[in-house]
Formats: C-alpha cells, sequence, structure tokens
C-alpha cells in the first residue's frame, strides 16, 4: 500500500470516529428565545421544594470542614444563617414559597460530637424540626451526609478506611430510629463524586488529600456505606414506608473542540469518572472507582435506591489542559452566559442527565439545582429554563417526580466562602436579615400557578335520609369499608396533588376532633347554627382561598382535578361545575359550554345534566352573592349565576351517600379496587 493510501485510510478512520462520537453525543443548545418560558406547566402532584445543608447554613459547626478552613486560611463558616437558632423563621421562608417539601442535612457532628456520646439536645431539635415541618404540610426530605462529619471521624481516617463505615452507619440507624416515623424521604450521601474528588484529587475540600489511591479507597467505601445504609435502613421497622435514594451529581463534559479526538477522549475519561462508574456502580452492584483498572463487587450495591437525587448545575469542555482550580476561568461556548461561580449556564445539560440517570429505572427527582448570582439577575431565567427542560422532560415520559431548588437562602458556599450566593432569599451576614429575592418570587409564583387550589368541603350535612345508620353524625364521618367519608374524599384529593383542605363542619363540628388525614393540612371550620350550604360558606369567608375546589362532604367524585381546574382557568369563569349526562335523573340544562338552568326540586324534560360534585368556586362569588344567615349555595348561587357558569362536561362516575343502597354500592365499588 502507498503511503497516501495510507494516509487517507488513516484519516477516513478519524473522520468516522468524529462523526461517530459527535452523532452519539450532540451537545445540545436551544435556541431560547424561541421558547415560551412563561407558561410552564407541570403534573398536580410534583413535589416542589427547595434544599440546604447543615453546615452551609446551621452555624458554629465543629466538624471536618470547620477544622479545614482554619488550616487552609479560608473564609470561616462561623455562625453561617445562624440557621440552628432562626430554624423557625426560616420555615416561614419556605412556606412563603408555596413549597410542599424541604431538603436538609442532619449534622453528625451535633448528633455525635465524640466517638460513643449522642446529643440528646441536638436530636431532639432535629425532631422538633420535623413536627414542625409537618405542621406546616411540608415534607422533610432528610440527608445523612452532606460533606460534613465529625472530626473525631476524620482523625480515624473518615471513609478512606473501610472499617469506619460502621460509625456512619450507627449515626444513620440512630436518626432513623427517631425520625423515621415522621420522615418519608431519605438521601444517603450527597454527592459522593464530587466529597471524593474535591477532598482526595484537587485538595480542596477536606482533608485537602492529593492521592488517587486514597481517592480509590474513599470512592470506594461511599459506595459501600451507600449500599449498607440503605438495605441497614430498610430492613428497620417503618422500613418499607420510607423512600431512600442516593444523589449524584452530573457533571455534563463535552469536548472543548468537537474535531478533535484528544479532547473527546478527555471528555469520556472525565465522564466515566464523574458520572458513568457511580451510576453503573448502583445498576449492577460492581464498582470501578475512579482511575482504578479493576471493579469490586460491593454487597447490596445493586439497585440499593428508590429514587435517584439529581444535582446539576452546568457543563464543562474538556481538553487536556482544563483548568482544576477556581482561579482560572473554565472554557466555554461564545453565546454562552457565566455564571457567578464562572461556569456557564446551559439548562440544556439537566436533560442530558435526567437520559443519563433513566437507565436506572428509578423515578428521578432534582434534588439540587441552582445558581451562583449576586443580583439576581441571571437566576430568573435559569430558574425558568430548567423548569421548561424538567417540563419537556416529564411530557416526553420521563418518571420525573420533583424538583428542589439550591438553595432556599444564600450561605456558607464551600471553598469558596461566602462569595457564592445561590439563595432565594438575600442573607445580610451582618444583621441576619433575610429578603426574597425577585427569583425567589418567580419560583415562588410557578409553584402556585402548578399547584391545585385548596379544597373546601361542605362536611356538616346530617345522615337524616339514612335512616338507622346515623341520624345526628355527621354524613361524612360515616364509616364506608372501615373508613370515614370524608377520608375517602382526602384520598383522592390527595392523590390529585391537593395539600390543603378546609372543613366545614356544621354545627356538630367536636365530632370531627381528633380528624387528621397525613399530607393534607386540614383547617376545620364550625357553625354557630345551622346555616345551610351557602351559609356554611359565608361563615367560613375569612378562610377562603380566592379560588378554590368545592366538594360535598357526602359525595365521592374521582375526577382527574388537574383538568377541571385548568379548564376554569382558561375559560377565566366565576365558578365551573361538572356535569355528567349519565346519570338517572337530571337537574340542569348546559349549552355551549355554559349552566343555563339549574333546578333540583323540579326537573324540567329539556334538562341534559346532572351536577356531579366538583365544583370550581371564585371567592368574589361568596362576596358578590352571599349575605349572613341560612342559605342554600345552590339555589342561590346557581340561580344568580345562570348563563355564566362554566359547564366542564366529565361522565366519571360519582358515588353519594343519599340512601342506605347507595351507600352500599359505593362500598361494592370501593371493595372491588376503588378509583
Ligand atoms: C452542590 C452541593 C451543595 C452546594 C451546591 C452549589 O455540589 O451539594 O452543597 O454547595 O453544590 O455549588
Amino acid at each position: 500500500m502507498l503511503w497516501w493510501e495510507m494516509a487517507l485510510i488513516a484519516i477516513g478512520a478519524y473522520a468516522l470516529t468524529i462523526l461517530v462520537l459527535s452523532l452519539r453525543n450532540p451537545e445540545t443548545h436551544i435556541d431560547w428565545s424561541k421558547q415560551d418560558l412563561e407558561n410552564l406547566k407541570f403534573p398536580s402532584d410534583f413535589s416542589w421544594g427547595v434544599a440546604t445543608a447543615s453546615h452551609q447554613i446551621e452555624g458554629d459547626n465543629q466538624n471536618n470542614w470547620s477544622q479545614f478552613e482554619s488550616s487552609q486560611g479560608l473564609e470561616a463558616s462561623g455562625s453561617a444563617c445562624d440557621h440552628w437558632n432562626r430554624w423557625k423563621d426560616d420555615f416561614d421562608l419556605i412556606g412563603n414559597l408555596n413549597v410542599g417539601y424541604y431538603r436538609f442535612s442532619l449534622e453528625w457532628s451535633r448528633v455525635q460530637p465524640q466517638e460513643g456520646e449522642w446529643d440528646e439536645v441536638a436530636i431532639q431539635q432535629y425532631s422538633e424540626m420535623v413536627d414542625n415541618l409537618l405542621a406546616r404540610n411540608i415534607e422533610p426530605m432528610v440527608t445523612l451526609h452532606h460533606f460534613s462529619h465529625p472530626i473525631w471521624f476524620q482523625n480515624k481516617g473518615g471513609f478512606e478506611v473501610e472499617a469506619n463505615v460502621e460509625d456512619w452507619i450507627v449515626f444513620s440507624q440512630k436518626m432513623f430510629e427517631v425520625l423515621s416515623d415522621r420522615v418519608k424521604w431519605w438521601c444517603t450521601i450527597n454527592e459522593p463524586a464530587v466529597f471524593t474528588t474535591m477532598g482526595y484529587v484537587l485538595g480542596e475540600f477536606p482533608p485537602g488529600a492529593r492521592s488517587f489511591k486514597q481517592t480509590r479507597a474513599v470512592a470506594t467505601n461511599m459506595m459501600r456505606a451507600h449500599a449498607r445504609c440503605y438495605r441497614t435502613l430498610k430492613s428497620m421497622p417503618r422500613g418499607d414506608d420510607v423512600q431512600i435514594g442516593l444523589v449524584k451529581n452530573i457533571n455534563i463534559f463535552d469536548p472543548y473542540r468537537r474535531w478533535n479526538l484528544v479532547h473527546w477522549v478527555q471528555a469520556k475519561l472525565l465522564d466515566e469518572m464523574f458520572n458513568r462508574c457511580w451510576l453503573r456502580g448502583l445498576r449492577n452492584g460492581r464498582f470501578r472507582a475512579p482511575s482504578s483498572l479493576f471493579s469490586t463487587k460491593i454487597p447490596g450495591l445493586k439497585g440499593s435506591s428508590d429514587f435517584i437525587g439529581v444535582n446539576y448545575y452546568t457543563h464543562l469542555l474538556a481538553t487536556p489542559f482544563m483548568p482544576t482550580t477556581v482561579e482560572i476561568d473554565p472554557l466555554i461556548r461564545p453565546w454562552e452566559e457565566r455564571t457567578d461561580f464562572r461556569y456557564p449556564m446551559y439548562a440544556e445539560g439537566l436533560r442530558r442527565s435526567f437520559d443519563m440517570v433513566a437507565n436506572l429505572k428509578m423515578p428521578i427527582f432534582v434534588t439540587e439545582n441552582g445558581v451562583a448570582d449576586d443580583d439576581d439577575d441571571m437566576r430568573p431565567e435559569h430558574i425558568r429554563r430548567h423548569l421548561w427542560i424538567t417540563a419537556n422532560a416529564i411530557s416526553d415520559g420521563m418518571d420525573i417526580r420533583g424538583f428542589y431548588h439550591w438553595s432556599l437562602m444564600d450561605n456558607f458556599e464551600w471553598a469558596e466562602g461566602y462569595t457564592q450566593r445561590f439563595g432565594l432569599y438575600h442573607v445580610n451576614f451582618e444583621t441576619q436579615e433575610r429578603t426574597l429575592k425577585d427569583s425567589g418570587q418567580l419560583y415562588a409564583d410557578v409553584v402556585k400557578d402548578n399547584t391545585l387550589p385548596q379544597v373546601v368541603i361542605l362536611a356538616g350535612g346530617l345522615g337524616t335520609r339514612l335512616g338507622e345508620i346515623s341520624e345526628s353524625i355527621p354524613k361524612s364521618l360515616i364509616e364506608v369499608n372501615g373508613k370515614p367519608m370524608l377520608t375517602h374524599i382526602l384520598d383522592w384529593a390527595l392523590c390529585q396533588g391537593c395539600r390543603k383542605a378546609l372543613v366545614l363542619t356544621g354545627h356538630l363540628g367536636e365530632m370531627f376532633d381528633d380528624f387528621t388525614h397525613r399530607g393534607m393540612s386540614l383547617t376545620f371550620h364550625q357553625e354557630p347554627e345551622p346555616l345551610g350550604t351557602g351559609g356554611a360558606l359565608w361563615n367560613a369567608k375569612h378562610l377562603l382561598d380566592d379560588e378554590f375546589i368545592l366538594l360535598w362532604g357526602d359525595d365521592f367524585h374521582p375526577i382527574d382535578y388537574n383538568s377541571i381546574v385548568s379548564d376554569h382557568r382558561q375559560k377565566a369563569a366565576p365558578l365551573t361545575m361538572t356535569v355528567t349526562e349519565s346519570h338517572e335523573s337530571m337537574n340542569l340544562r348546559h349549552q355551549d359550554g355554559q349552566v343555563i338552568v339549574y333546578d333540583k326540586a323540579n326537573p324540567k324534560a329539556n334538562f341534559n345534566g346532572y351536577e356531579a360534585g366538583t365544583s370550581i368556586v371564585k371567592k368574589s362569588v361568596i362576596e358578590t352573592h352571599g349575605r349572613e344567615g341560612k342559605w342554600s349555595w345552590e339555589e342561590t348561587i346557581y340561580t344568580a349565576l345562570a348563563g355564566k357558569m362554566n359547564a366542564y362536561v366529565d361522565n366519571t362516575a360519582f358515588w353519594d351517600m343519599g340512601t342506605p343502597e347507595r351507600l352500599s354500592r359505593f362500598g361494592e365499588f370501593l371493595k372491588q379496587g376503588g378509583p
């Protein structure tokens, strides 16, 4: 073969390799100016949250980090956000964001300041924090290791020594015993790849080492620790009732020059070390630590997660000369914008992260996403783009269950100290004053728009027509299949994504004492005397949100709330009523999407629908047409709004408790599996 033939073959092979690599690993860039980022739509049961970590907010922790800060002359975390003392006020801040979930970490060095010594006061405080969150209807998600641990543990070699894993398991067990009756969401380890690389390759996190040998040991031990933690907690009482997962940061690596094979090799190597080896380990139970040639089988690792937490921040452009310190700016594409951390905003990488974890076949939660942006001029766009990516991935069928913004408030950003502000609230570290940023308001608004309205249940009606079953207890408390009707109604509302309900109890309100429903914040309101359905709503005016879902306490109506609420909002109607056309009798006439006449007492021959029980109401309807005293909702409001009420036609069967026969039919339906 001639030299030029060989050269041609070599060039061809090179070009082909680059082509295949490029096609298989596209670096997506979206033209954001063409996307509608304003109207983001999420499933109504999507979990909205914010995230923090103990060492970054609590203040005055004595751990591997505080030790490292002083030994390296780094900015000291000091009193951080003083959250350990201000947690109640900070929980108000979470509530104001409308979110229903809060991810935070337990500070091991507080709980176990010395080996074998438990600080019961600290444990008690975490327990109170959990109670307080639940009382606000905010579900806690607890992280057991978020970069920080006790000094005594570090002095023994921390995760460098396999035998030390036991210490962390003991801590995890202890906290699980205390909290698992209330905490349903558990994260084992936060970002093991970041902990390992920053602490043992780059030396920027404690213990500041630079050793591949130690890196391999720590990485493997962290995976052992995760697997053991998962298996241990799962085997404890209540282990089956909780969800436990690993939190994995995904860094996307792209070759700086897409025609340069060396850049491709670098990108692939980094992707393997940061992402793939960890995810593969979780999938098949064998872990090949970064820089290691061999894999190790880790008992219990395979499938050791009920969900995968994804922390996503950016992509990095790989060359063999990439900067390894934050002092030098990373390379970015010319059209990209740098965050304060100097790496670019690249929301497209979040979708690539979802695609990367998808073959674990686990529900995905974005457990962290946010941006360092001192003046808050980039964060609103950052939030919109990442939520747009998430909403799109969901509509493409990906199983993404929730999104936790990093972070609730500005805090101690590890090696960067207080220079990098990630919060939805600005924190003045001198005065500890917190101020909501515009981006925080934006996030709160998106959450609100994607959260179902308050549910209001007219639960005061008595079971007079039920004869013997009851004449003196509210119908909604009568049991069907072992549970009060009200519980069935709330079960449905909760599974639709509703999180708060107002129960109008009639005049027998005491009978609802002790009634609770996990996941639903309940308010009960009693009438001084029987006021009728309309009077009951007027009487509770001060407790009504501007828009609410109105239900009858004796009807079980399992329809899709999301779709009726969107229909209501789209039509901007004062009231939307569900109309069923398949019913034994008819009590209304509807035409061109509106209810024209309603008459319960004298049904007419030209009637073509029946009110099926679920309505969406604007509070202004009550303010405009209601009054003091006893009055009927149907007679007053449906008459006043005739021709203006939006008719939402849905033929889903509904179940009422009108008579003993109907009640037993409903019982039968539930026995056969229900909705
Ligand atoms: C993550 C880490 C957080 C936070 C965030 C922002 O890697 O889990 O604690 O610091 O980065 O850089």
